[in-house]
Formats: C-alpha cells, sequence, structure tokens
C-alpha cells in the first residue's frame, strides 16, 4: 500500500502488541473501501502510555484503539468519555476531535451483542444468561446483556469475591452465584457465556457438563484461539447454536473505523476468513 501526504491514521496501542489481529482488521477494510488510510501496530510501554496517548493529536492521529493493558489508563486520560465508557471505566477506542480533544469510548459490549445478533437467530432473551468469569471481558459482556434487555444475567466466577465487586461495581441486578452453582443454573438459561480463559490453546479446558442446558440455548466464548473451543464443540455436537468469539472482535472495530476513516465497515464472510486464517 502506498500511502500519499495526506493519509489519514489511526492504529492500536498496547504492550505488547505484535499479536493484535487488528491492523489486519483495518488493514482490509481500508483496501476494501479505497481508503487513503494507515491502521498502525503502537507498542507503548506502560510508563510511556500518558506520552503515547497526550501525542495522538500533535501527530495527527484521527485516534487509535486501545489494547491491554492500557485500557483503564487511557480512560483517566481522556478529555471527554461515552456513557458506555464511563460504566466500564475503561476505553479502547479513541477519537481526536476537531479541536484537538480526545474522546474516549468503549465498544466491547457493543462487538459482543452485534457478534451474538449476527450468529445466534434464535436466542430467547427472555431467559436468563449465564457469564462466567470475572474480569475486563465479564464487565463488558454483562454491560452489553443489560443493554439488550436480558431481564436476568447470572455471573460465577472461581473467585466469587471478584464477580460480587463486578455486580456491586455495575449496579446492573446482577445476580452472583457460586461457581460451583454453575452446573444448576444450566436448565433454566437461554445463553452461557465462558469469559473465562479456559479453553484457550494451552489452558485446561471448562469443565462443565452441559447434560441439564436446553438445546436451543446460545453458547459463546470469548476465547478465538482455537476458534472452536471445547466448549463450542461440545456444545455443537449436541445441537446447540454456538458463536464464536472472532466476530467480537470484528465487530467492536466497527465504530472506530467509522470515526477515523469516515466509511461504515462491513463484517463478511471474507473478512472472517481473512482475520482468522490462521483459525479457520
Ligand atoms: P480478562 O480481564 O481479559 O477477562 P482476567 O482478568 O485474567 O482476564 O480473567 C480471567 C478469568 O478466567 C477470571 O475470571 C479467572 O477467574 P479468577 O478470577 O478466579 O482468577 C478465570 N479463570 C482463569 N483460570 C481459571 C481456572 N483454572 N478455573 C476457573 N476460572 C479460571
Amino acid at each position: 500500500m502506498i500511502h500519499s501526504g495526506s493519509t489519514q491514521l489511526a492504529g492500536v496501542i498496547g504492550w505488547p502488541v505484535a499479536h493484535s489481529r487488528s491492523p489486519r482488521l483495518h488493514g482490509y477494510w481500508l483496501e476494501a473501501n479505497g481508503i487513503d488510510g494507515a491502521y498502525l501496530p503502537l507498542p507503548v510501554a506502560p510508563e510511556n502510555i500518558e506520552k503515547a496517548i497526550r501525542g495522538l493529536p500533535a501527530l495527527g492521529f484521527a485516534g487509535a484503539n486501545v489494547t491491554v493493558p492500557h485500557k483503564e489508563a487511557a480512560f483517566g486520560l481522556m478529555d471527554r468519555v461515552s456513557e458506555t465508557a464511563k460504566r466500564m471505566g475503561a476505553v479502547n477506542t479513541i477519537s481526536v476531535e476537531a479541536d484537538g480533544a480526545l474522546y474516549g469510548d468503549n465498544t466491547d459490549a457493543f462487538g459482543f451483542i452485534e457478534n451474538l445478533k449476527a450468529g445466534a437467530r434464535m436466542w430467547d432473551r427472555g431467559r436468563p444468561a449465564l457469564v462466567l468469569g470475572a474480569g475486563g471481558a465479564a464487565r463488558a459482556i454483562c454491560v452489553g446483556l443489560k443493554d439488550a434487555d436480558i431481564p436476568t444475567i447470572y455471573l460465577v466466577n472461581r473467585t466469587r469475591a471478584r464477580a460480587d465487586a463486578l455486580a456491586e461495581d455495575l449496579d446492573l441486578g446482577i445476580q452472583v452465584r457460586d461457581w460451583d452453582q454453575k452446573d444448576d443454573l444450566l436448565g433454566e438459561i437461554g445463553l452461557l457465556v465462558n469469559t473465562t480463559s479456559l479453553g484457550m490453546t494451552g489452558k485446561p479446558p471448562l469443565d462443565l457438563d452441559l447434560e441439564p442446558l436446553p438445546t436451543d440455548a446460545v453458547v459463546t466464548d470469548i476465547v478465538y484461539v482455537p476458534l472452536k473451543t471445547p466448549l463450542l464443540i461440545t456444545a455443537e455436537q449436541r445441537g446447540n447454536p454456538v458463536v464464536d468469539g472472532l466476530g467480537m472482535l470484528l465487530h467492536q472495530a466497527r465504530p472506530g473505523f467509522r470515526s477515523w476513516f469516515g466509511a461504515e465497515p462491513e463484517v463478511t464472510p471474507e473478512l472472517r476468513a481473512f482475520v482468522g486464517a490462521d483459525l479457520l
């Protein structure tokens, strides 16, 4: 790709950032839309995060994504934040405004719900959802589920105190249960979400007997390496609709692209295949 003197700039700030699939993803959209833009990996060590983020307007960047471990620090460096970012206490999408002000948003909850809507047509939203895990991803997913008007959200985590703290902090009426109780909840739910690292390549699988789970309940995993986790394979074998985690990554990127490059990007099977080439 040859750039002109007026190429529109964006990128992803993380540490490390070499594993990020975002440059590949945005690069595909830039090319597909014929846009004179560049989206770069921006490795920024924690001690440099303030200088780097405050430097975006000075460098003429349209904005940036922020990933691990900088999402919370970025939140504290914004001039303005969206309501969603405020609820999350974390920013993953920065836009530089016309006057150079930094606007922070968080699109993880949006990405989760859009992926679910795209992947699960039979999803019965009247039944409770069960979320496993209580880290940053679980926080985004609980916010997304609440925004999607899911009446009951159960949250379980190995370390219960973290789930209690998350539920209290979000104040969305989330019902925390013990990790041991997750099997008993399966019979009544319409959606099962794994946000733990269990099932990821190199980690043990999630030890969960799906027997009581209704076969129309949607099963989703935010892990996407591998694309089909043991949980998704088991769920699919017994006939449950399954949604993998790659789509969440693709959908959470849409608002940033639109803001920086001024075009509405599309999540297509070709994009999925391109970004997940080593996973599919
Ligand atoms: P993130 O913020 O990206 O979600 P994280 O904070 O590392 O990541 O969270 C990982 C999740 O996986 C946590 O909920 C963790 O449970 P704890 O809070 O008890 O640590 C969960 N997890 C990791 N290994 C686990 C295991 N062997 N059994 C059960 N849960 C596990």
